[in-house]
């Protein structure tokens, strides 16, 4: 049984379709990376799943469930905010967003934890985070306890909400960029703790980073202009990508550890979407045939959408 079943997820702001009927399935304790340029549609998948696209904005689809949970899409507010942070954690791309500016970190935490039953006390609540906060290398983490969120830099407001997404061990992590305000001292120690290696998490993990997908995922979700063009195993597809755009993206990587993800051409434009392949007109491979879109087909765990995809083995 999956944790989570997306099944043709659409993400519309007004005229503009973000995501185009995008579906996967997460299974359980499997860490997943989701990759792709700046506005391919990351951050709106990441944000259907934790029901905050909200109108004038659209998420549709035929099911996004979470097991046991039920639609994530259509859940009462209240129900939904009790499976964020006990079911699913979420570290949005920008942090602040998620915090209160004026109270105080740790008021915010206790009030976390008294909403989900998690506490006994104030004092209680502050012996469960403050050691997490250590944890993340928060300096001083005593004092950002007790300080406003909204003095905090981009860094250590990433760290604070990456505490509440892990706090209470959800099954499932969504987490956007999570490690970009950070510095890469820090970074693997956060991933650490994100990931939680040994334990039955499941992470739907977004990075620029391809080597820290190689390193924390077992999966990997290709997107491009708002559809995924490749995943699969991360020993498969990274070793041998089938997706021209994956060949690409891979390629743009110079080194391991450098968090590069710039190609050459034109990023599409998503308002500008025509009936074949939106990689064609960067794509070195491009014959007629790609006027018209290719589906995503599957051999195995491998999938891609491509009309000269290299033999899948
Ligand atoms: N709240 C919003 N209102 C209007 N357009 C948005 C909004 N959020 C994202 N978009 C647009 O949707 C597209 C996908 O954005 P996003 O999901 O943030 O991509 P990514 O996370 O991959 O960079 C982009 O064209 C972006 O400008
Ligand atoms: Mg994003």
């Amino acid at each position: 049984m999956s944790l989570l079943n997306v099944r043709d997820l659409t993400v519309t702001y007004g005229r503009l379709t973000a995501v185009h009927e995008v579906s996967f399935t997460l299974e359980p304790g499997r860490r997943y990376g989701l990759v792709g340029e700046t506005g391919c549609g990351k951050s709106s998948v990441s944000r259907s799943l934790l029901g905050l696209v909200r109108p004038p904005n659209r998420a549709t689809a035929q099911a996004v469930t979470l097991d046991g949970c039920g639609d994530l899409l259509h859940m009462p507010a209240r129900r939904l905010r009790a499976v964020r942070g006990a079911d699913i954690g979420y570290v949005a791309q920008n942090p602040f967003g998620a915090l209160h500016p004026v109270l105080t970190v740790g008021e915010q935490f206790h009030r976390f934890l008294a909403a989900h039953a998690a506490t006994r006390s104030r004092a209680d609540s502050r012996s469960q985070v403050v050691p997490l906060l250590e944890k993340l290398g928060v300096p001083g983490a005593e004092r950002v306890y007790d300080g406003h969120a909204g003095t905090l830099s981009g860094g250590m407001a990433q760290r604070v909400v990456i505490a509440f997404a892990t706090l209470l061990s959800p099954r499932l992590v969504v987490a956007d960029e999570p490690t970009t305000a950070l510095d890469v001292t820090v970074q693997r120690q956060v991933l650490d703790i994100i990931a939680a290696p040994g334990h039955d998490r499941t992470l739907l993990l977004t990075t620029h980073d391809l080597s820290v997908v190689a390193q924390y995922c077992d999966e990997v979700l290709v997107m491009y202009a708002g559809r995924i063009v490749e995943s699969g195993p991360v020993a498969r597809v990274f070793v041998d990508p089938a997706h021209p755009y994956t060949t690409a993206l891979l390629g743009s990587v110079p080194r391991p550890g450098l968090p590069l993800m710039s190609l050459p051409g034109r990023p599409p434009n998503l308002a500008e979407h025509g009936d074949g392949c939106d990689f064609a007109p960067r794509c070195a491979h491009g014959t007629d045939i790609c006027a018209v879109r290719p589906a995503l087909q599957a051999d195995g765990g491998h999938a891609v959408a491509c009309h000269h995809r290299k033999a899948l083995v």
